[in-house]
């Protein structure tokens, strides 16, 4: 090529990608909507928003590096194993674009008009719950920069047992709310543990071994706005239950108050399908004990019984504490099909979060689902909580371990392969 067109070429070429710096209302607000809003928006649980380009703008650089770390949108399950409803993933493509953009000043555009955020508003599509559960009284979240994991007894005072359609759990202060999970009491005997440490050994909640009407009723974690099935489908909610809350929150320098609330919408009548747990616990684990000794890396392998009958999974919630690596899921049918579930290579214990199937996901009647977890109990675990490390085992504290992989799943009926049941928020 002669050198005078070589230049033309490059100059155009030149000229041509800095003309095509992208800018916030071209290119990035659409990343940004789908994939951060949710949680970078008033209420949405994250430190700042990025909903007007002047929010964008000022952190174009932070937003760069995090995106390009892939820290940011927070999303732990292997897409190339299971790819999911909720999925938050960035491709390259996008990613470079948030870079360029960032490089090239981050630059604003012209606005294209009123963007469609209010779709992101569960409070906007349903309005008004039926039933408000607040926490008792606010809690008083210490000042003394450490994590908090407490649980709340919230007593709903239904006189009738109730299906419930809709379900949010509402965080009273969302800079420090970093987790939640609810389940369901009906005896009572747990209504003084109201405020305590979980995991604390003098609780009537580890002391005495209740059998919970539902282990798993609801997981919040920043940017779920909740969960509202379509007509027909409804989870159990028994007469005069109380809630319980297992709280994580974030440390805090300074003393600050919670009061959170579960707000409920109820079906009109009994559902045609009961959205019910699944629940494989540590008893299913067949390498027992589950014990992890100080100073090694550990697998534990878990197998169900045979599902006794056709049912369809609406989503998985893999649950360990800090010394969790990695974790692993599939179900082996009769006929030796392999049903992928879930793939988590780098567990991060902050973020508890339920993966919703993108279609409701048949497990035939025999079934057996099996999970690996792999557990770091060496000082190389910058989140290991004992240094030197410590020979741990199951329980509700922090410091204790757990493997729980968490269903939701109805009768299986035909037709279901096609369904999608969750909103997109
Ligand atoms: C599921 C909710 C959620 C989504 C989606 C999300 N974030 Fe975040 N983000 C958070 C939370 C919560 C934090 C606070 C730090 C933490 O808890 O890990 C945060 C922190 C950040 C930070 C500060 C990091 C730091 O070290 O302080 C940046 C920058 C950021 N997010 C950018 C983004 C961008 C850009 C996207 C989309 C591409 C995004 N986030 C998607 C919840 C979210």
């Amino acid at each position: 090529m002669p050198a005078a067109l070589g230049c033309l070429f490059l100059c155009f070429f030149w000229v041509k990608t800095r003309a095509q710096t992208p800018t916030y209302y071209g290119q990035v607000q659409p990343i940004l909507l789908a994939n951060c809003t949710p949680c970078h928006r008033p209420g949405g649980g994250a430190p700042f928003p990025v909903l007007t380009c002047e929010d964008a703008t000022n952190r174009a650089s932070f937003i760069a590096h995090v995106t390009a770390r892939r820290y940011m949108p927070p999303w732990f399950a292997d897409p190339d194993f299971r790819s999911f409803h909720n999925q938050k993933i960035l491709t390259n493509a996008e990613i470079e674009t948030l870079r360029q953009w960032a490089g090239g000043g981050a630059p604003c555009g012209i606005p294209l008009g009123e963007v469609a955020v209010l779709q992101q508003d569960f409070e906007k599509n349903h309005p008004a719950p039926d039933q408000e559960v607040p926490m008792q009284q606010p809690f008083t979240i210490p000042g003394n920069n450490t994590e908090q994991f407490r649980i709340f007894i919230l007593p709903t005072g239904t006189k009738e047992e109730r299906y419930v359609q809709g379900i949010r759990f509402q965080p009273g202060n969302l800079e420090l709310a970093h987790h939640a999970r609810l389940m369901l009491d009906t005896t009572h005997l747990l209504r003084s543990d109201d405020g305590s440490e979980a995991g604390d050994t003098a609780t009537q909640f580890t002391r005495l071994g209740v059998r919970l009407a539902s282990q798993f009723w609801n997981g919040w974690v920043p940017g779920n706005f909740g969960e509202f099935y379509p007509d027909g489908f409804a989870k159990k909610l028994p007469a005069n239950a109380d809630i319980v809350l297992n709280m994580h929150y974030s440390p805090s320098p300074v003393p600050a108050t919670d009061q959170s609330s579960v707000k409920l919408w109820f079906a009109p009548k009994p559902p045609e399908r009961l959205v019910k747990p699944f629940i494989l616990d540590e008893n299913w684990i067949v390498n027992q004990p589950f014990v992890i000794p100080a100073d090694t890396v550990v697998s534990f392998f878990l197998r169900s019984p045979p599902i006794p009958t056709d049912i369809s999974l609406l989503s998985v919630l893999p649950h360990m504490h800090l010394l969790g690596k990695s974790f692993k899921a599939y179900a082996l049918t009769p006929d030796n099909d392999v049903i992928l579930l879930i793939k988590i290579d780098d567990w991060n214990f902050k973020w508890q979060m339920t993966y919703q199937f993108e279609h409701l996901l048949k497990l035939p009647k025999g079934t057996v689902v099996y999970a690996e977890a792999v557990y770091d109990n060496t000082a190389a675990n910058p989140a290991n909580p004992h240094n030197p490390p410590r020979e741990t085992t199951y329980g509700w504290a922090t410091f204790n371990e757990m493997m729980n992989l968490i269903f939701e799943y109805v009768d299986y009926r035909e037709g279901d392969e096609g369904l999608s049941l969750f909103e997109k928020f």
